[in-house]
């Protein structure tokens, strides 16, 4: 088996280090996040690690207490001849580091710029002499370390892109990462090339190695797992199914805060998919005694984290009378859900809270965690190669929380009856139209407020409903997309015309940041 060498990327807090991240793997070689404090246990404990990469952030080298590597660190590295790529911040933080000049500049800069190749180079081997590049930053590169040289200029930036060779440093004041920047993944892919990667980060061996990995790790143990329907927790149950068989147990909880016909549909896909040990418990009364009324969304998550876990520990006691005991609970974590970034927390901490709450005989098992390491596009890549259909790997994320998180404000039978019908009439449009497939999410949110309006010839009080549409690439950060007007009229006009309480649709153009995917 071949060993899987490493690029480790530092992160100093840029929203978009998970995309340094994902573009580098598209290249063919794993990469993971390290927040720039704890790089040290990870270079010296973690072996085989060719090439760092120091993330951009939101900080200025001349503030006090502002991110920085120990001088340990950068002399282990050249030392050990393992390249280093600076990008914005990291770009700055290196030219300082090795004794070279940062300064405030007069103004931000943030936006297109063109980028002049005034030097042969091996950072910026294969590009022509001017092309366009992402730029935001603050400080600026005025002056280099002994030893290294400029490779690219802009008209704002004297220094937007030098290299030393001796040291095996590089650095780009601009984000190769952002689809904006022309050639970027060219970047990236020299600079992996400098590193001499050989590209082993290949789908298809590294799902045999996962299979493999599992099935050594549970042996004949039993393995329980919430299922939801959705893409992660499916593609985690068919991996470990093909590890261990019908040792694995799934359980299907039904919430109530479903879709309309979606437990039928989840119950019907286990089955097709080959699972023979499909548990359903349908809690959903439980759930809805619980949360309707309740109106501040910390306290809904609370409730319903609370609930979702008495259900799972009560139904594993049940079958471990009748099955004998699970040594290991399994989720669908995948690789965002546990790296925490600058930029990134939030989503972290929430998903944390979902899994923290406490049960007391689950909470014992060990954990396994099969997609712990790839990105949504990765699992969708896994379950393509695992033979699961598109109409399983192809749905858009759904919230563990449902459509409790999509009812603003107090949860009322009323809103929810709204949920659903809005959701059946948005989810059908989008995939009528071709636009499903294209989008990270779409989803309509009933608003917590009600608006004047006519239907027929009366005055009418009624809900509005909010449609939300964004593309991503991992859900950190988010554009709102631009969907036709064609589209968006013929949904407004079904969910005013088909759904009783309902007179008012908007559309969110609202990115994120600043806002989130969902809205509580
Ligand atoms: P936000 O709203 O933080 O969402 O921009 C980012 C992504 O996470 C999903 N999301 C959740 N998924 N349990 C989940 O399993 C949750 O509580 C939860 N909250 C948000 C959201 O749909 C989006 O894809």
């Amino acid at each position: 088996m071949v060993l899987l060498e490493k690029l480790l990327i530092v992160d100093f807090g840029s929203q978009y280090t998970h995309l340094i991240c994902r573009r580098v793997r598209e290249l063919k070689v794993l990469a993971e996040i390290v927040p720039w404090d704890s790089i040290s246990e990870t270079l010296f404990e973690k072996g085989d690690i060719r090439g760092i990469i120091l993330s951009g952030g939101p900080r200025s080298i001349h503030e006090d207490n502002a991110p920085r590597l120990d001088s340990d660190i950068l002399n282990y590295l050249v030392e050990h001849s393992i390249p280093i790529l600076g990008i914005c911040y990291g770009h700055q933080l290196l030219a300082h580091l090795f004794g070279g000049r940062v300064e405030k500049s007069e103004k931000r800069e943030y936006g297109p710029a063109v980028l002049e190749v005034i030097s042969d180079s091996l950072l910026l081997r294969g590009l022509p002499k001017r092309v366009r590049v992402w730029m935001s930053h603050g400080d600026l590169v005025t002056g280099l370390p002994k030893g290294f040289k400029v490779i690219g200029k802009t008209e704002n930036c004297p220094i937007a892109a030098y290299e030393s060779l001796d040291k095996l440093v590089f650095g780009v004041q601009f984000h190769p990462e952002v689809k904006h920047t022309e050639f970027g993944l060219k970047i990236l892919d020299n600079f992996l090339d400098i590193c001499g990667f050989r590209r082993n980060w290949v789908m298809k061996d590294i799902v045999e190695r996962k299979i493999e990995e599992i099935r050594r790790i549970v042996g004949n143990s039993r393995v329980l797992l919430a299922a939801s329907g959705g893409v992660d927790s499916t593609v985690a149950a068919k991996l470990i199914h093909k590890a261990i068989g019908d040792n694995l147990h799934l359980v299907f909880i039904n919430t109530g805060f479903m879709r309309e016909g979606e437990a039928e549909w989840v119950l019907s896909m286990l089955k097709r998919l080959g699972f023979k040990n499909v548990h359903y418990v349908d809690a959903s009364q439980r759930f809805l005694r619980n949360l309707i009324g309740v109106a501040h969304p910390e306290e809904k998550r609370k409730i319903f984290s609370r609930i979702y876990a008495e259900a799972l520990e009560e139904t594993a006691k049940e079958l471990e009378k009748k099955f004998g005991k699970f040594e290991f609970l399994a989720q669908g974590t995948i690789y965002p859900d546990r790296v925490e970034s600058g930029a990134t927390g939030k989503t972290t901490d929430k998903i944390k809270s979902h899994h923290n709450v406490v049960m007391p005989r689950i909470s014992a098992l060990k954990k396994l965690e099969p997609l712990a390491d790839f990105y949504k596009d990765e699992v969708r890549e896994i379950a393509r190669i695992l033979g699961i259909p598109k109409d399983v790997w192809g749905r858009h994320p759904f919230p563990g929380p449902g459509l409790l998180v999509r009812i603003l404000g107090e949860v009322t039978k009323e809103k929810l009856e709204i949920a659903k019908k809005a959701h059946k009439i948005v989810e059908e449009e989008a995939k009528k139209w071709g636009v499903y497939d294209d989008l990270w999410q779409i989803f309509p949110v009933v608003l917590d407020s009600k608006a004047v309006g006519v239907k027929g010839d009366a005055r009418s009080y009624e809900y509005i409903v909010a449609i939300r549409a964004v593309k991503s690439e991992d859900a950190m950060t988010a554009e709102f997309a631009r969907l036709p007007w064609d589209f968006l009229e013929h949904v407004a006009r079904r969910i005013t015309n088909e759904i009783e309480g309902v007179n008012r649709v908007v559309y969110d153009i609202t990115h994120k940041p600043p806002a989130t995917i969902e809205f509580e």
